[in-house]
Parts: structure tokens; C-alpha cells; sequence
């Protein structure tokens, strides 16, 4: 036990693509540790939700920048121990997860202005340490001096099927063949973006969530934070 990292708690990375089981899992670990969670993905596409009500277009990344800059991002608890996402004081916690705000969020979320922006708000709400943060960068850029940086990936099938789930369950009228088309165009332009592309940090401990439950990957995570000494 490390009585530092007991007392003000650690910072735990957690990157990978999309429909790898990122959020599930860094939820129950911070819910576990009693850790601030923070999904920095519901930060670009409440950015690309506020943009899209005023009609910006991808052309005028000034205006996205500008947007980025004055941005007021909160995430309250729910009372089921869930999250709602905030914008300037509106609940917009359902309005992020559209095909059109997914689809949307990428390209926004390649504009340097804009991740410079929103990689300040990050740094500031983990100021304090006590924090999982999940996204594409955070072992990488917003946080490469965290305690534990941990990288989930899983096969392009596997994160379809699951994206395509959550979209029925929605009640989303998507075929598995269209999640399919949008996860690879979403992961293409990610993963090769000039500007903090979706990538393992070196010391990143990589996790296949293919072949393992939820329940074991948060295991696996959970004894790290022993061997760091923040349990
Ligand atoms: O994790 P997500 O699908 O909610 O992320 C939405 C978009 O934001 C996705 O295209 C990747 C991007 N993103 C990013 O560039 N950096 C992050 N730290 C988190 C998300």
C-alpha cells in the first residue's frame, strides 16, 4: 500500500477504439475505487452536438475552435449511479449518441484547435488525480504521466456486433452492415489523424476484451491498482 496513492488516489488511462468496452469497464473501476469517471469522448461529441445546433460546417474550423474554447462540459450523477452529460446547463446525455453526432464527433475531433481546448478541460478535471479517464489520447497526451495507463482493444466483428446492440436497443433503424461501414471509417480517420492519433502509449498495458468477460478485465485492472498501491 502507498498511503499517497490510498489517500489522493491514482490516474488510470484508459484508450482504445470504439465498441471495445472502454466506458463499461472504466465505470465499474471507478465506481470500485470511488474514482471521479470521465468519458472524454461525450466531450467531442457534445462539442459536435453544440456545433451542429448552430450549423457550423467542417470547413469553418475556426468556428469549431471557438466553440471548443467557450464550451461549458459538465457530467452530475444520475440517481441510478449512472451520468448525464451536460451542455451549458442542458441535459444532452441522449441527443450525443445519435448516428449523426457519432458519425459528426470524428471529424471534429480531429481539429487541433478543438482537441487543444478540450484536452485543457480534461487536464483540469483530473487535476486532482482519483480519476479513470477514458478516450483515444489519455495515456498518450492528456495524461502520459498517469499511473496506469491500460489500452482495450478487441476484433473490428466483436465491437460491431456490440455497437449495433446498443443501436437496436435504441431503437435504432442501423444493419450491422452500415455499424460495420461507420466504425471503419471512424476508426481509419482516428487512428491516422496528424494530431493525437488513436495509439497504444509505450508502457500501455494492452487488454483483449474479445476473449475476456467485463467482469475479468475489470479484475485484471483492479489488481494494477493494488500493484500500484492504490488499493
Ligand atoms: O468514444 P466515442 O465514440 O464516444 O468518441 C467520439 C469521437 O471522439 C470518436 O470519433 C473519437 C473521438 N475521441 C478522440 O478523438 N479523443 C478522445 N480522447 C475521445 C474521443
Amino acid at each position: 500500500m502507498n498511503i499517497q496513492n490510498v489517500l489522493k488516489g491514482i490516474t488510470i488511462a484508459i484508450d482504445g477504439p470504439s465498441g471495445a468496452g472502454k466506458s463499461t469497464v472504466a465505470k465499474l473501476v471507478a465506481r470500485r475505487l470511488g474514482y471521479t469517471y470521465i468519458d472524454t469522448g461525450a466531450m467531442y461529441r457534445a462539442t459536435a452536438w453544440k456545433g451542429n445546433v448552430f450549423g457550423l460546417t467542417l470547413d469553418n474550423e475556426q468556428a469549431w475552435v471557438d466553440l471548443a474554447k467557450t464550451i461549458r462540459i459538465a457530467f452530475p450523477p444520475d440517481k441510478d449511479g449512472g451520468q448525464r452529460v451536460l451542455v451549458d446547463g442542458m441535459d444532452i446525455t441522449t441527443q450525443i449518441r445519435t448516428p449523426l453526432i457519432t458519425q459528426l464527433s470524428s471529424p471534429v475531433s480531429a481539429i487541433p484547435g478543438v482537441r487543444r481546448a478540450l484536452v485543457s478541460l480534461q487536464q483540469a478535471m483530473g487535476r486532482n488525480g482519483g480519476v479513470v479517464m477514458e478516450g483515444r489520447d489519455i495515456g498518450t497526451v492528456v495524461f502520459p504521466n498517469a499511473e496506469l495507463k491500460i489500452f482495450i482493444y478487441a476484433s473490428e466483428s466483436t465491437r460491431a456486433e456490440r455497437r449495433w446492440k446498443e443501436c437496436q436497443a435504441r431503437g435504432e433503424d442501423i444493419t450491422l452492415e452500415q455499424v460495420l461501414d461507420s466504425q471503419r471509417e471512424r476508426d481509419k480517420r482516428d487512428s491516422e489523424r496528424a494530431d493525437s492519433p488513436l495509439k497504444p502509449a509505450p508502457e500501455s498495458i494492452m487488454i483483449d476484451s474479445d476473449r475476456l468477460s467485463i467482469q475479468v478485465v475489470v479484475d485484471k485492472i483492479l489488481a494494477l491498482c493494488k500493484d500500484k498501491g492504490a488499493l
